[in-house]
């Protein structure tokens, strides 16, 4: 009865109103907030449009379709994304809000937090700690179904995010009902070394690069961002109690991938026919290791500054 008129509030009044909204999301705990998920349309562009990452497609897609079919899960979606810069963490990051909110990035309940920015003190973790515990808390009484981008990871000072130990985990310590159907995504480059590692030894072996597993990157990938003091997750409980769901690696990139993200940026200029370019600004790029220069330092990162100047 309560639901039901609470359902007529909102539609009689505009949900804007985050007193309503906030009433509502406290009675109904099902708060959907600008939640439309698009789970197809998230598969789609990350086959599309996302170079040279099967396991990342592969891992994002089954992992947000996995969590979002289930209407009660137990603990919420914790994704960590490690690899080396211009490898595509913050594309597939926008992706992620776009398919999941109607107003995509800049729905309100997509939160950003970017240690430069708001953490930049290594002497305020203290400080800092109180602030997340209360904005996250804050956000997820607000929606349920937040989503929290953590950049920078190996930027983070480490012991801030420990504070979100028990919203991450299936622990009965309660902060209000909703804090399991919420995602989080921590983003990094530590564990760039490990993964490239991997793909290397992949590349001399002479196999496939679809032929790297995520099994041989989980351990490694949890044990360097644990260790690694220029980690946000040095010694940290969030590590030890395994309430990371997937870490997802990023590999380097080779050449034709690219070559690829040149022809995209030019199509998307009306330019698709400029294989001139493609092939300039491919070889523009540093590629290492010395011996073979089988992958770009910096991925797709600065293609559109190079396309310029080719152009
Ligand atoms: C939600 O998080 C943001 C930081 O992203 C914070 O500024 C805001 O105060 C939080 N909202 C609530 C209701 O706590
Ligand atoms: C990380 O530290 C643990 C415990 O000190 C150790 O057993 C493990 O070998 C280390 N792993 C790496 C990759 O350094
Ligand atoms: C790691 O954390 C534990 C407590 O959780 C502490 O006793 C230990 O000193 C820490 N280690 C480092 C290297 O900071």
């Amino acid at each position: 009865m309560l639901t039901t008129l609470s359902v007529q509030l909102l539609f009689l009044f505009n949900p804007v109103n985050s007193v309503l909204q906030q009433l509502y999301c406290t009675i109904a705990d099902s708060c959907n907030c600008d939640f439309k998920p698009n789970i197809k349309g998230l598969e789609w562009d990350l086959y599309r449009n996302l170079y040279g990452q099967h396991l990342v497609q592969d891992i994002v897609s089954e992992e947000v379709a996995k969590f979002l079919q289930n209407k009660n899960p137990d603990r919420p979606l914790v994704l960590s994304f490690n690899g080396p810069s211009g490898t595509g963490k913050t594309l597939v990051s926008s992706m992620l809000g776009n398919h999941l909110y109607g107003s995509a990035m800049s729905s309100p309940y997509v939160h950003q937090f970017v240690p430069t920015l708001h953490f930049p003190l290594p002497d305020r973790v203290k400080q800092y700690r109180e602030d997340l515990k209360s904005w996250v808390q804050g956000n997820l009484t607000e929606c349920a179904r937040s989503v929290f981008f953590f950049d920078e990871m190996e930027k983070m000072p480490p012991g801030v995010v420990d504070v979100l130990e028990p919203f991450l985990g299936p622990s009965h310590v309660v902060f209000r009902t909703n804090y399991r159907k919420a995602i989080y995504v921590f983003i990094g480059t530590t564990g760039e070394e490990v993964i490239t590692r991997v793909a290397l030894e992949n590349r001399q072996a002479g196999r496939d690069r679809e032929e790297i597993k995520l099994h041989d990157l989980q351990e490694a990938l949890a044990q360097t961002v644990h260790n690694s003091s220029t980690s946000g997750f040095f010694n940290s409980s969030i590590i030890q109690q395994r309430l990371i769901t997937r870490f997802v690696p990023f590999l380097p990139l080779c050449r034709h991938h690219v070559e690829r993200c040149v022809r995209s940026q030019l199509c998307s200029q009306g330019l698709c026919s400029r294989d001139d370019v493609v092939e300039a600004v491919g070889g523009a790029m540093t590629y290492t290791p010395f011996q073979g220069h089988y992958f770009s330092s910096t991925g797709c990162k600065a293609v559109t500054a190079k396309i310029n100047l080719f152009l």
